[in-house]
């Protein structure tokens, strides 16, 4: 059999480990050749191949990034795209393929398997908001790199009597922020799953001063305000209809100056939270979810997604991969509650 394999999506600490896993239990196991497809989506529609062998794996396992490359092209946006696919595969010999990507890479993995083409996925992101999937690879490294920056920020807020916001990453689920804001000892956590009340954070921020301690708030990029009054978005969006997020923790640092007069400072991590390389957390689950989609692709199997349920790897429908996110529970969001202020 020759499989394709491609990386679709944000880049993601682990890809490279779910790679090497696919492609030597696929060879050494099963027997099969493998082709790499460039870039996403857009290997598939322009013919864009590279070789892909033990050789080309060794080494991978703790790099970051993909050495596939990736992008965020939609194939549902192009005309005739499923059409041109399924052709160019047929073309280049590839029997089945392994799509590894977030809501928008299964998306289109979902729409090929729907139409006949043989796909198994495996979920990637750092926001770990896919439902189908207790957690997904490079969730643990982002949280680990946004603790490191905390805890660092934490000692100059003290030196300088500030309040210091940290944005991080996360569109639509508050997951690293909570979990690093957790982690992290911070005095607030705002999260897109629940608009907060400006006058509350404020309340939050005099009260830490008053204790004599500089209060880290932990804001995720898609947090957004209860009256709707700071403008939150750039209006930019990509080939999925995202919006460009990003902003709202300066705004956040610049209310509470406004109405608190104390000095407030805001950092963003942005991609330096998808960069580097993934802890020992994520290379494992990463190689766990490459060693079983090899399986299933080996078993003819089509049209499914490795997840991991407690501690075993499953297979579930592509289609409920992307069905619904798995959001914050606000049960969640009040166990870190006790620690604000
Ligand atoms: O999907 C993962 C993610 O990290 C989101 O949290 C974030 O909004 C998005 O990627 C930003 O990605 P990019 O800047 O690559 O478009």
């Amino acid at each position: 059999m020759r499989i394709g394999v491609l990386t679709g999506g944000g880049d993601c600490p682990g890809l490279n480990a779910v790679i090497r896993a696919v492609v030597r239990k696929g060879v050494e196991v099963h027997g099969h050749e493998f082709l790499g497809f460039r870039d996403g989506w857009r290997g598939p529609l322009d013919k864009l191949t590279v070789p892909l062998g033990v050789a080309q794996t060794r080494g991978i396992l703790p790099r970051g990034g993909t050495v596939l490359g990736s992008s965020r092209t939609n194939v549902l946006q192009v005309e005739g795209g499923i059409e041109t696919v399924r052709r160019n595969l047929a073309d280049l010999g590839v029997d089945a393929l392994v799509a590894i990507g977030g809501e928008d890479t299964l998306g289109v993995a979902t729409r090929l398997a729907a139409e006949g083409v043989n796909v198994v996925g495996v979920p990637k992101t750092i926001d770990n908001d896919l439902d189908a999937t207790d957690y997904t690879f490079g969730f643990d490294t982002a949280v680990q790199i946004a603790v490191d920056a905390i805890d660092r920020l934490h000692t100059t807020a003290e030196s300088h009597h500030r309040a210091l916001v940290v944005e991080v990453m996360g569109r639509h689920a508050g997951w690293i922020a909570l979990h690093a804001g957790l982690a992290g000892g911070a005095n607030v956590i705002l999260i897109p799953e629940r608009p907060f009340d400006i006058d509350e954070v404020c309340a939050y921020v005099e009260r830490r001063f008053e204790k004599e301690y500089s209060p880290i708030l932990v804001v995720a990029e898609g947090a957004t305000p209860k009256e709707g009054t700071m403008a939150t978005q750039s209006g930019q969006v990509d080939s999925f209809g995202h919006v460009r997020l990003g902003g709202i923790g300066q705004l956040v640092g610049d209310e509470i100056e406004r109405r608190t007069g104390k000095e407030a400072r805001a950092t963003v991590l942005g991609h330096i939270q998808r960069g580097g390389t993934p802890t020992a957390y994520d290379r494992v689950l990463a190689t766990r979810f490459g060693l079983h989609a090899a399986d299933a692709v080996h078993e003819g199997d089509s049209g499914v997604m490795v997840a991991l349920r407690g501690t075993d790897i499953v297979r579930v429908p592509l289609e409920q991969a992307t069905r619904q996110l798995k959001t914050v529970p606000i049960e969640r969001y009040a166990e870190a509650e006790v620690f604000f202020g």
